[in-house]
């Protein structure tokens, strides 16, 4: 039996640039979907996979993310005062129990290797899930959840994949790819933002990780890799042989909200499934296309 998943690492210490001036003051993570910021939406998405402690690795200016999931205790009374019901239910489902979130600060940005490696005492012996909250998950079941059944068989770390565009591989880590049954695939080999002609395949890792915290003491070697960050998927590359690695094409969509088309397409597709705002998007498209 593998140990039980309990823990999430969520890295939120990017610069956002391709947001700027929008993440001048406030974090990307902060940015919302409809009326919901990523990060509560990968938070959602871990607390559906039985995640129970959560570690923000945030940096400058990223203080909003953390007190987003604390108690506003002014407005809750003005709240109540005023009975506005539905907005304090709205309030509620940012409120997590005492003690389970903490954060950890990466100072400077030295790559999305580096913000894991600064949960180190967070992650301790256990198995943990990495969520990038800029990688926003539209899908009947979490894709968390999804990665901790293959996790629960295998004993072993499993990233969500993805087909990319060829000319599109030097944004990714990239696979090689052993056996694979059309779901699950076998990673023999990972490269960090491969050239498209270099590249082993054009399956992609996408921002949803469980790992084994073996992976944090090839952190510590602090090699430099693509754009001269420290990189999580040369870290998780050096796995590959000596622990079970998998790969598992998740059901459900997936937007790339850290870049502008995706996010304006995660807004479309999430105000559609709204009840409350699919007529009036619906009939307010129609005029743009
Ligand atoms: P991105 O590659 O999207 O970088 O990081 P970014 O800085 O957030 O955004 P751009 O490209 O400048 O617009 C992927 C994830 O890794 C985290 C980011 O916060 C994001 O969740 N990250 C990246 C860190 O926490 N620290 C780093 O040093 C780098």
């Amino acid at each position: 039996m593998p140990k039980p998943l309990k823990k999430a690492v969520l890295p939120v210490a990017g610069l956002g640039t391709r947001f700027l001036p929008a993440t001048k003051a406030l974090a990307k993570e902060m940015l919302p979907v409809v009326d919901k910021p990523l990060i509560q939406y990968a938070v959602e998405e871990a607390r559906a996979a039985g995640i129970e402690q959560f570690c923000f690795v945030t940096g400058r200016g990223k203080t909003a993310l953390v007190e987003h999931f604390d108690v506003a205790y002014e407005l809750e009374a003005t709240l109540r005062e005023r009975s506005k019901t539905e907005a304090l239910a709205l309030l509620a489902t940012t409120s997590m129990p005492p003690g389970s979130v903490m954060s950890v600060r990466q100072q400077v940005p030295l790559g999305l290797g580096h913000a894991i490696w600064c949960a180190r005492a967070f992650v301790g012996d256990d198995p943990f899930a990495i969520l990038l909250p800029d990688d926003l998950v539209l899908a009947d079941v979490s894709w968390v959840k999804q990665l901790a059944e293959v996790y629960e068989q295998t004993g072993g770390n499993v990233v969500a994949v993805e087909e990319v565009p060829r000319e599109h591989t030097s944004r990714y880590g990239i696979l090689k790819v052993g056996h694979d049954d059309g779901r699950l695939v076998e990673v023999t080999g990972l490269v960090e933002k491969p050239k498209p002609e270099e590249a082993p395949s054009t399956l992609s890792i996408i921002g949803r990780y469980i790992l084994l915290p073996e992976v944090i003491g090839e952190l510590a070697r602090f090699e430099r890799g693509a754009g001269g960050e420290i990189q999580l998927t040369d870290a998780m590359a050096r796995l590959i042989g000596r622990q079970p690695f998998h790969g598992l094409r998740c059901e459900g969509r997936r937007f790339d909200c850290g870049d502008k088309a995706g996010f304006l397409e995660a807004q479309i597709a999430f105000a559609l499934k709204r009840p409350d705002l699919a007529d009036k998007v619906r009939a307010f498209l129609g005029r743009y296309v």
